[in-house]
């Protein structure tokens, strides 16, 4: 497992803004009696508790390869809510028959190769179980357009052995007709443009050393990470006017689609 870089405080510091599309993707959810649900990337738990609490689920189970975020989770388990150590690209279910919801929020994106992710965790679902995703789709902004200009740059370049942060997630599009050759039914897929409203341009780069830069922090050696760090905190300074507030607007997909009750070689 590569270095953990995740700082639960950092990523909290923007909790309601981060927190609204997990509110929108829980608007989504059919809800079932006694669902049996995973949260694919559950960070520090609490958006699971509250989905786990509002869906009077029988199970929930949070995974996520952060032991930083899932010791912040840990105290929150109980009454069928639980938490482990688990990576999205290869998790599976070993018991029972299936999820009736498969969520993640903000998670996937770190996952390579969707249409192989979304077949695998397609897998995941029990017959009429549903999947529900939300990614960042914010690739075009100029918070992470320079994330990736510097990570091509010497000296992080040379550092970086060539790495730049590849984009995994798909178009809408892309989504939908995956979700349909999967034999998935119900789909629905939509970007969404949130706008959070930030006191200054320099906020964009803790919100973004939350999320997006870990995965140069983790890749760069300790030494070059302040430097980076600097670098990113003046290109942004020098690309943005001094607005304040500060618009910062975030695309997002979300989407659902969902296994057939009865699938064909099965009995009703
Ligand atoms: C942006 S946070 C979102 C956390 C939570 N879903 C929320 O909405 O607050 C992304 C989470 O995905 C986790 N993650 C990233 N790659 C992962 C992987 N391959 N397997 C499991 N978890 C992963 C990170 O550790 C982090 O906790």
């Amino acid at each position: 497992m590569t270095r953990d870089v995740w700082k639960p405080e950092l990523y909290a510091r923007f909790r309601a803004e981060r927190s609204r599309p997990f509110f929108d993707l829980l608007a989504m959810v059919r809800p079932r009696l006694g669902m049996r649900v995973v949260d694919l990337g559950c960070g520090t738990g609490e958006l699971t508790a509250e989905a786990h609490k509002r869906l009077g689920a029988r199970s929930t189970l949070g995974i996520d390869s952060s032991p930083a975020m899932l010791e912040k989770a840990a105290p929150l388990a109980g009454d069928g809510l639980s938490f482990a150590l688990a990576d999205i690209a290869t998790f599976e279910q070993t018991t029972g028959s299936g999820f009736d919801l498969v969520i993640s929020n903000a998670a996937l994106h770190w996952v390579p190769d969707h249409p192989a992710l979304l077949a695998r965790v397609a897998r995941l679902l029990a017959p009429g179980g549903q999947l529900l995703v939300q990614v960042p789709a914010n690739q075009t902004h100029v918070s992470h357009r320079t994330a990736n200009e510097l990570a091509r740059e010497e000296p992080f370049a040379s550092a970086l052995k060539g790495y730049v942060r590849h984009r995994a997630v798909l178009t809408p599009v892309e989504y939908a007709l995956q979700l349909h050759r999967l034999g998935l039914v119900e789909e629905e897929v939509r970007l969404q443009v949130y706008v959070h409203e930030l006191s200054e341009p320099a906020d964009i780069v803790e919100w973004c050393r939350g999320t997006l830069l870990t995965d140069y922090e983790k890749r760069l050696p300790p030494d070059l990470w302040p430097p980076y760090l600097e670098a990113y905190r003046q290109r942004i300074a020098a690309a943005i006017p001094d607005e304040r507030p500060y618009l910062y607007t975030y695309q997002r997909i979300l989407f659902s689609a969902s296994r057939p009750r009865v699938g064909p070689g099965t009995s009703p």
